[in-house]
């Protein structure tokens, strides 16, 4: 039976080979995909049935690591570039049933130029949806959202804009996984000067890239209903010494995690009712955000949950 790492492989060459593998910044795309699962797996409890957002997915390189890994779950990949969306499309999503991709129709000034006619050959068989089919379709559907050098391309608004709806897309305890930079004293690349919290890098390149202020970035994540739960600096620019290379991914990775909301229509008889151990305790509301949320308890019984009215929704809201 082939492992994962035989599969990945098999699938490489044809991701390699594609021109566009430059553009999502180019490198050996077997060695990026292993490393891509391996920081999942070290960095978050992903398990085969998980259904997972690679959002940001390019051709592919992490959503595939993904999909081969979460056998009985759905992974989707996301893109704003159409050309990306129809490659995966017909070299992934034709070979593996749970990997599905979605073309975003969402603008990046640094992508965008992707999509005019002269860089999409073959866009056949490509879904295009918005930021409100997303949320609509996909509410509280995902366990695991990851973004590989995707927020490294955007600008503070936009990465606030962008952990909003993944709190929405998350079920309750999701995580969010997020390769980027931070503006850490040790960054060779670092500019002296700061823009509201980030600072551009390689600007005389098409693809610049950001670091994000610490401080700043907590601030965004806490007010889209996230916490940090874990940070891992990476070595792209900074010296860390081989033998710990192993345990880091080159950039830098954090991980969030869903804070507790307590639901509008919350009521602690149908709560008791759905979890009926916990006929013991004296404040069901106060259990449900201190435990209840993260444990991923249902808020009532079976067939009692209020559907929004003409919507075709995958998630558990
Ligand atoms: C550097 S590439 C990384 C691709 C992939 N995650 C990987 O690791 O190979 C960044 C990707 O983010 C996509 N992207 C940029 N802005 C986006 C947005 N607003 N929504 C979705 N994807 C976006 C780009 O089209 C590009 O494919």
């Amino acid at each position: 039976m082939e492992t994962i790492p035989d599969e990945i492989r098999r699938f490489a060459t044809v991701l390699q080979n594609s021109p566009l593998n430059e553009v999502v910044g180019s490198g050996d795309v077997e060695a990026i995909a292993q490393l891509t699962l391996s920081s999942v797996l070290e960095n978050t409890d992903l398990s085969e049935g998980d259904n997972v957002l690679d959002f940001g997915c390019g051709i592919g390189r992490s959503t595939l690591p993904l999909a081969l890994y979460a056998k009985s779950g759905t992974v989707f990949g996301i893109d704003i570039v159409k050309s990306m969306v129809s490659f995966c499309n017909r070299e992934i999503a034709s070979r593996l049933h749970n990997a599905h991709f979605l073309h975003l129709l969402a603008s990046n000034v640094l992508y965008d130029h992707l999509n005019d006619d002269a860089y999409r050959p073959a866009t056949e068989n490509v879904i295009s949806i918005d930021a409100n089919d997303m949320t609509d379709r996909f509410s509280g559907y995902f366990n695991i959202i990851t973004a590989f050098s995707v927020f490294t391309h955007f600008t503070i608004e936009q990465a606030k804009d962008q952990l909003c709806i993944f709190n929405t897309l998350l079920k309750s305890g999701g995580v969010v996984l997020l390769s980027m930079f931070f503006d850490t004293p040790w960054n060779r690349f670092r500019l002296d000067t700061t823009d509201d919290g980030y600072r551009d890098c390689y600007l005389d390149e098409p693809l610049k890239y950001v670091l994000f202020d610490f401080g700043r970035f907590a601030e965004l994540a806490s007010s889209a209903g996230f916490r940090i739960c874990r940070v891992n600096f990476g070595f792209r620019d900074v010296p860390i010494p081989i033998r710990l290379r192993k345990y880091y991914h080159p950039n830098d990775l954090v991980v969030l995690s869903k804070m507790p909301t307590m639901p509008k229509d919350f009521d602690a008889g149908l709560y008791l009712m759905a979890n009926p151990d916990l006929a013991a305790v004296p404040d069901l509301a106060d259990h449900y955000l201190k435990c209840g949320f993260c444990e991923e308890r249902l808020t009532r019984p079976v067939g009692t949950e209020i559907a929004p009215r003409g919507q075709t929704k995958l998630g558990d809201g």
